[in-house]
């Protein structure tokens, strides 16, 4: 991998190395030279933007930051490099990708057949954190989203997602920039601990702004559903669209969703290597209770970490724990923009249990926190003040 001032291009061309079979599928590793660009978030160098977008034009794999996390990008047109994006992240093929565009314009060359609500949402949501699940335009490449007729798609506001889209020309299909199944990437260190040598390029635009992934909706149904809670909120979608429902099983269901449902949201997905102990209730009561379960893990000879919002910190003093904070509790935007970033600083301490709080309600952004530490903790929650029972 080197790291390069995007000077770097104004004297060579894009460096393009690859190893890969066209028919490349996602047993097979995807290879490349990873270039490093660090880039100017909200002026984005536009020598950089242009080596970005030649790489996605020549099939080459590119990650960017967006305002939630880094997405790894590819020509969503181009059925190979598609097949790319699956291979780096070692991604099931049966997870559709969300298609990124730059312009209102550039839709209907992605989804047809749209409703009322998604050109509702998109006037008042769009460039930002909101995925609309549409019909697929069929110059889509089939493999963004499996076999399915439909297709995932948002416009971003990150400066250097919209001008490197639109540089490049074509729809940009991008997950999250990380190895399946692990945290998503809120920083450019973050895609080059999990997919360097995977990547072609990485823009380095320093942290997400927002750090949680879109909110996806589905509005294939005869009703609009909430696939995903992420950046925009249920309330703020539901003061446009009053009848959006939440699916019931969202949060526990541990099978692929059926249908126009969404495939990749698996109960454990957002789950860093350690096991992830989730409690749940007042602080008092739940901070009790992980000092107990710490100091009889730590007996039994366990490395323990501690995810807590900064209030905690003092509670643990005396314990031989590992201590990663998450901000104040009282500002669930600061913690939506450091959750993933300590989970993997936790990860990274070689911890063998996580122990972890709900913070806040299930409301505004509470609800997008609390379903990624649910999945994190693969769907079980081991106390809660309601019932008191521990497991
Ligand atoms: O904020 C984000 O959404 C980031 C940035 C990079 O844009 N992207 C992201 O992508 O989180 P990914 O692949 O990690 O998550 C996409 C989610 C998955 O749960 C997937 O199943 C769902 O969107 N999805 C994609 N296409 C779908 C479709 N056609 N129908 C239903 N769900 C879909
Ligand atoms: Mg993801």
């Amino acid at each position: 991998m080197s790291k390069e001032g995007f000077d770097f291009f104004l004297y060579s061309p894009a460096p393009f190395l690859r190893c890969c079979s066209p028919d490349m599928k996602n047993d097979v590793s995807y290879f490349a030279k990873t270039t490093v660009l660090t880039i100017d978030p909200r002026s984005p160098e536009p020598a950089a933007i242009a080596a970005a977008a030649d790489m996605l034009q020549s099939g080459g794999l590119v990650a960017f930051p967006t305002e939630t996390v880094y997405g790894l990008g590819a020509n969503a047109l181009d059925e190979d490099a598609v097949g790319r994006i699956f291979a780096a992240k070692s991604r099931p093929l049966s997870d559709p990708l969300i298609v990124h565009i730059s312009a209102l314009e550039e839709l209907p060359q992605v989804a047809r057949n749209m409703p009322d609500a998604a050109w509702l949402l998109a006037e008042k949501f769009w460039p930002g954190p909101l995925t609309l699940v549409l019909d697929r335009h069929h110059s889509i490449a089939r493999n963004v989203a499996a076999t399915q007729s439909t297709v995932a798609v948002r416009m971003p506001r990150h400066e250097v997602a919209r001008q490197l889209i639109s540089c490049a020309g074509v729809p940009v299909a991008a997950p999250s920039a990380n190895l399946f199944s692990r945290p998503s990437p809120t920083t450019a260190e973050h895609v080059v601990n999990d997919l360097k040598d995977r990547v072609d390029i990485i823009l380095d635009a320093g942290p997400c702004e927002i750090g949680l992934e879109s909110t996806v909706v589905d509005l294939t149904q005869s009703l609009p559903v909430l696939l995903r809670p992420g950046g925009i909120t249920l309330e703020a979608l539901r003061s446009v669209l009053p009848s959006l429902h939440i699916r019931e099983t969202q949060v526990t269901d541990d099978t692929p969703f059926a249908g126009s449902a969404s495939p990749g949201m698996l109960r454990k997905h957002y789950s860093p290597n350690a096991e992830f102990l989730l409690y749940s209730g007042s602080s008092e009561a739940c901070i009790n209770r992980m000092r107990d379960r710490a100091c009889a893990l730590l007996s039994e000879g366990k490395r323990v970490g501690i995810m807590a919002p900064n209030e905690d910190q003092a509670c643990f003093d005396g314990i031989q724990v590992v201590i990663e904070t998450i901000g104040s509790e009282l500002e669930l935007v600061q913690i939506g923009q450091a959750l993933f970033a300590a989970m993997r600083r936790i990860d990274a301490q070689g911890v063998d249990v996580i122990l972890a709080r709900t913070v806040g309600n299930q409301e505004g952004l509470g609800l997008a926190i609390w379903d990624r530490l649910i999945r994190a903790a693969d769907g079980k929650i081991v106390f809660q003040e309601e019932t008191r029972q521990e497991s």
